[in-house]
């Protein structure tokens, strides 16, 4: 089989020429920006509201004596704080403002803030562990749908997933002890 691969360099140099002020973004991307804004959007609420309902568990853990599940919240808190701000690092790159507004995170994130049995740990980790296999799912058919058509974005996507999974893992082995 012959590799009929052509790289017509005169086009994209033409190409990269216009539209300057779009930056990054250039005529081979393969998706609308404002629908991979709006995807990365509900991925930031997401994150932000995984980040403060593992705040809310890990004091609520920490208050009833039980470090080693506190300190796990803590580590996943802290870590999902990191992928909302990715996210939002993404959308900026691709010509959006990040939506932080605390009025419609609830309504966009995946997941649900889930407070209650704060006192019971097994209910806590059963909630974070529901969250997370919630955003494995959501996270999965986003990074089909990027496909080869937004590979930076694809590749955010598939690193945040990447820890996600082990978060869920992390929480199975502490709902296992
Ligand atoms: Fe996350
Ligand atoms: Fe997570």
């Amino acid at each position: 089989m012959s590799d009929d691969f052509v790289l017509d360099v005169t086009r994209i140099r033409d190409q990269a020429r216009q539209k300057m002020s779009e930056g990054a973004i250039t005529p081979t991307y393969g998706l609308d920006t404002s629908r991979v804004i709006e995807v990365l959007n509900d991925v930031v609420a997401t994150e932000v509201v995984c980040w403060l309902r593992y705040t809310r568990h890990a004091i609520s853990a920490a208050g009833i004596d039980r470090a080693q599940v506190a300190a796990e919240f803590t580590e996943h808190a802290a870590e999902e704080m990191q992928h909302a701000l990715r996210a939002a690092e993404r959308i900026s790159q691709l010509g959006g403002d990040p939506d932080f507004d605390p009025t419609t995170l609830h309504r966009r994130s995946h997941t649900e803030y889930s407070t209650a049995a704060d006192t019971d740990l097994k209910a806590m980790l059963e909630q974070n562990l529901l969250a997370e296999r919630i955003v494995i799912s959501s996270y999965q058919e986003i990074a089909r749908w990027l496909g080869d058509r937004d590979p930076t974005t694809r590749r955010l996507i598939e690193s945040i997933l990447e820890e996600e999974e082990e978060h869920a893992d992390d929480l199975t082995d502490l709902l296992s002890t």
